[in-house]
């Protein structure tokens, strides 16, 4: 029998949670017990306004009703059917639904639970490409300093974010870094795209020259990095990328975890930017969060290229439990529906420039170096405080939540990323809270 004695029901310790600091949590814990649309309520009773759209994934708002009824309706209606060998309809709808908004040629998607597992399932699909192709040297993976992919090994093999790396030994061998793009000196306070930086892209031509294209499989980045603090792609620099790429038969994968589904007021950031990679991995805004899933998009090129040997053959040896769950899908298509229904993949288009305005107008606040910005993204960099780094961010946070927002920090920057219901007047009050935090912040 276990000892129930160990725990009380409001004893915080046996959770461990993830990228927190979980002592001062525990100290003086945030929580929040409710949401609707743009607001949080917290435990102790207050709203709390939405300005990081929970992690980058609730972009329709809190508990919008399509979705809740859809998952309470599929929960009772068919809970679970095994994923290998076996199919229920939503998953193949929602399937099709989201190759009709994806780039053109993106034809066939493999789904997942989480951004970090499309990550994995994107560089395995890459690596088992250029075998069924009979090109099996290609066995390395690029990816980018600073990059964020998730937490599993492959992920932060091909990332660059020294403290999500240096814990976990050597990773995966065979994995070489560009360099990042963000060039402060030449770029700050700029509004969208940098106009220096696009160059940057030839390193990776070095990389090929160094390695030899006939041993690299792919290279994979976030068109716009998010995790590392909002580093937007100078001008030119996606296209370059891609021409070299197509250049030495290496797949492209963009990692649109946080710019899939409306964040740049395009479905995806591929079609924002016009630039077309091999593959797309996906996850948060999918479900607006509500249930963990993520996809991967392939073109039919990718795809096809395993359709062959014996029909009765896996042709793929990978895949999750989960992958295509059934309350996932009817989540994933009630999100889909309602994203449809209010224009949402395409609103942060029309509330940009007003968003712009806004947040550069906090230019002249304490501390602040830099701001950037683009879609309904923003980020504010502040002045570290000498020999604390991360210490001023923080404090910002706090006060924020304690005034009644929600911001998310990395290092010293505040990242800003609204669901994409947001109104003038709520851009408003977002930033009026940010400026009040920032003049009584330290
Ligand atoms: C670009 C990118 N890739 C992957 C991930 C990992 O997603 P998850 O936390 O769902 O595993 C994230 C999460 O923020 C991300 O921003």
């Amino acid at each position: 029998m276990s000892n129930r004695l160990n725990t009380t029901p409001n004893d915080l310790r046996a959770f461990w949670m993830p990228f927190t600091a979980n002592r001062q949590f525990k100290q003086n814990p945030r929580m929040m017990v409710a949401a609707k649309d743009m607001h949080f309520t917290s435990s102790d009773g207050r709203q709390i306004l939405d300005g990081t759209a929970g992690l980058w994934c609730v972009n329709a708002g809190h508990c919008r009703p399509k979705i809740t009824e859809a998952i309470r309706q599929q929960a009772g209606e068919l809970d679970y059917a095994p994923a290998f060998q076996m199919g229920h309809p939503k998953a193949f709808e929602l399937a099709n639904r989201l190759v009709d908004i994806a780039p053109e040629g993106m034809n066939h998607v493999l789904f997942t639970n989480s951004g970090s597992e499309s990550v994995e399932t994107a560089l395995k699909v890459a690596l088992a490409y250029h075998r069924t192709k009979g090109e099996g040297a290609r066995s390395r993976l690029i990816g980018r300093e600073r990059g964020y992919h998730g937490v599993n090994f492959g992920g932060i093999s091909v990332g660059g974010i020294v403290s999500n790396r240096k814990m976990f030994g050597t990773l995966l061998t065979g994995v070489d870094h560009m360099p990042h793009t963000h060039l402060p000196d030449q770029n700050a306070f700029t509004k969208g795209q940098p106009e220096h930086g696009g160059d940057i892209a030839s390193e990776l031509e070095r990389i090929v020259t160094l390695h030899d294209a006939s041993t690299i499989a792919a290279v994979i980045v976030e068109p716009i990095a998010g995790s590392t603090g909002v580093l937007i792609p100078p001008k030119g620099y996606l296209k370059k990328l891609r021409e070299i790429c197509t250049k030495h038969g290496i797949l492209l994968i963009f990692d649109e975890v946080i710019t899939g589904f409306g964040r740049l007021g395009s479905p995806f950031a591929a079609q924002h930017y016009d630039v077309m990679p091999d593959i797309i991995t996906t996850a948060k805004g999918l479900t607006n969060g509500v249930i963990p899933m993520g996809a991967v998009f392939v073109t039919s090129e990718i795809h096809d290229a395993f359709m062959q040997g014996p029909e009765h053959m896996i042709e793929f040896m990978h895949g999750y439990t989960y992958s295509g769950n059934p309350i996932a899908s009817a989540a994933a298509l009630a999100t889909l529906d309602t994203y449809k229904e209010e224009g949402l993949l395409t609103r942060a288009a029309d509330i940009a420039p007003y968003w712009e305005e806004q947040l550069h107008s906090l230019k002249d606040c304490p501390h602040v170096i830099d701001i950037r910005n683009t879609g309904l993204i923003g980020a504010i960099e502040l002045e570290p405080i000498a020999g604390e780094p991360t210490k001023r961010a923080f404090s910002a946070f706090l006060r924020a939540y304690e005034d009644g927002l929600l911001i998310r920090t990395t290092g010293d920057i505040i990242a800003l990323s609204p669901p994409l219901i947001i109104s003038k007047d709520q851009i408003d009050e977002l930033f009026d809270k940010v400026r009040k935090v920032l003049e009584g912040i330290d």
